[in-house]
């Protein structure tokens, strides 16, 4: 499958180069974790260089995720395989980052004997002092959260070797709070980067020949710096060269006004797709996750997405068994799904974490057999909406920015339209990194063929 550049929960990114000490990264979670990773590769640059082979490294960072007991499962495991490397290789160190860093804190050296270090999502330019203060033998960490922290003077070190696309971020932390959420925790508070340290770091990319930005942040629209809005940042970022795709993501529906609205439909060069997740369909449900809108406000924000631009894909993430979720709740949530048509969604089981709101509060009392069967209704409901809406794509020409060869076959690039749509279509004398218009005239439910 090719790998959706515009969100990546819990899968794995391994990033590579060469020489000097060696460092390899690996990355699971959101593209926040991934820009992250770029940016702690680019504060260690003068000490590593980095490389896509585990056996060769001096220096391993896992990069975690905590989103959902299975992605922290998945770590622990990882950890275990590499025990084996440490063994062998003495002068290994491992330090862990990210996400689960923050949520466990020094409690992860009971359990993972492995770690050297660990070091929290704004703990990273303490990186070098706790790489050698953990080389001369006694375990470090530094789980400190910033109301600051930004990273904005880094320009981070970017191994999409293929220098088409990047992440830039643009803000940090969340302050919604939704109950059932570890992420207002392990990131800590809302903050924006000026304005001038986004522009300068598109501007760089532009010169480095890229064509794609996506625009991130744990809420990308609540971006607010001075008077700057996120419509007006983005209007900013599209005006640069009419040949650069901006991207962003993710939006959350509270913040989605029409001057957003309106600034993505005034910018052909601004991507006709809004990553919108609803959670659930059903107003019972919203209100115990917190969620601050009703079912009711979130179809009024897609009519008017639909209004201003009829041609703009939408997609969501949705979860399956939150506690106390009723059948009708669930049925809430199909049925919003189909008035919606969602182009694509990322969906997943309910998972109780601790700490948080919803595991104080409520119990999670829908039996793993039942989440299991309303996932699976709504990944059944979500593929017969994605093949509808490519179906309906059939005969179409888009503006596809070529990214890479297909996995297919060697003959064959893939790229995306607009709509975050990835299209395979026969190589010709056509490059990475060009733009090329073509028309569809095949699909799966997960990819169109032109
Ligand atoms: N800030 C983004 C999403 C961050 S987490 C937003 O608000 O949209 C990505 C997704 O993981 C969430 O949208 C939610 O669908 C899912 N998620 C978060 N916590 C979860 C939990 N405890 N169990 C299952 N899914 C969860
Ligand atoms: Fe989590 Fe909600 Fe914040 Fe998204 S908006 S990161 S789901 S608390
Ligand atoms: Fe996971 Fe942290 Fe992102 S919990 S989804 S890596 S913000």
């Amino acid at each position: 499958m090719i790998y959706r550049k515009a969100l990546l929960y819990e899968a794995p990114f391994f990033c590579t180069f060469a020489a000097m000490k060696k460092l390899y990264i690996e990355t699971y979670g959101c593209q926040m974790n991934f820009a992250d990773s770029e940016v702690v590769a680019a504060i260690l640059k003068d000490q590593y260089t980095l490389t896509d082979d585990v056996h060769d490294a001096d220096l391993i960072l896992i990069n975690t995720c905590s989103i959902r007991d299975k992605a922290e499962q998945r770590i622990h495991k990882r950890l275990r395989e590499l025990e084996a490397l440490k063994k062998k290789h003495r002068a290994l160190q491992v330090g862990l980052l990210g996400c689960m860093a923050e949520r466990m804190k020094e409690e992860l050296f009971e359990t993972e004997p492995i770690l050297n270090f660990i070091a929290g999502p704004d703990a990273y330019r303490k990186l070098p002092e706790l790489i050698a203060q953990s080389a001369a033998g006694e375990t470090q960490f530094n789980v400190l959260l910033s109301e600051e922290e930004t990273y904005d003077n880094i320009m981070p070190v970017r191994y999409d070797l293929n220098g088409v696309s990047a992440f830039v971020s643009i803000m940090r932390g969340c302050n919604n709070f939704c109950t059932y959420c570890v992420v207002p925790y392990t990131r800590g508070r809302e903050r924006s980067r000026s304005p001038q340290t986004i522009l300068h770091e598109v501007e760089q990319l532009l010169n480095d020949g890229y064509k794609e930005v996506t625009l991130l942040g744990q809420n990308v629209n609540s971006y607010q710096w001075e008077d700057k809005t996120f419509a007006k940042l983005m209007a900013a970022v599209a005006e640069m060269s009419p040949d650069l795709r901006v991207r962003f993501a993710t939006s959350h529906p509270k913040d989605i006004s029409d001057e957003l609205l309106e600034t993505i439909a005034r910018y052909d060069n601004i991507c006709k797709y809004i990553h919108l997740p609803v959670q659930s369909g059903s107003n019972e449900v919203l209100k115990r996750m917190n969620r601050v809108y009703t079912r009711e406000y979130y179809l009024e924000r897609v009519r008017k997405i639909k209004d201003l631009m009829p041609d703009c894909a939408i997609s969501t993430d949705i979860i399956a068994g939150f506690c106390g979720e009723t059948e009708e709740d669930h049925q809430q949530t199909l049925s919003i799904m189909r008035e919606v048509g969602y182009e694509y969604a990322y969906m997943f089981k309910y998972s109780e974490r601790s700490g948080t709101m919803s595991a104080k509060r409520f119990k999670d009392d829908i039996p793993d057999e039942v989440k299991t069967r309303r996932l699976e209704e709504i990944i059944a409901l979500q593929g017969e909406l994605s093949l509808i809406s490519n179906k309906r794509d059939i005969g179409k020409t888009f503006r596809v920015l070529i990214e890479g060869v297909s996995k297919r076959s060697v003959d064959q690039l893939y790229g995306r339209n607009s709509q975050n749509k990835v299209i395979i279509f026969p190589k010709g004398d056509h490059k990475i990194g060009e733009y090329i218009e073509v028309t569809v005239n095949d699909c799966t439910a997960a990819t169109l063929f032109a």
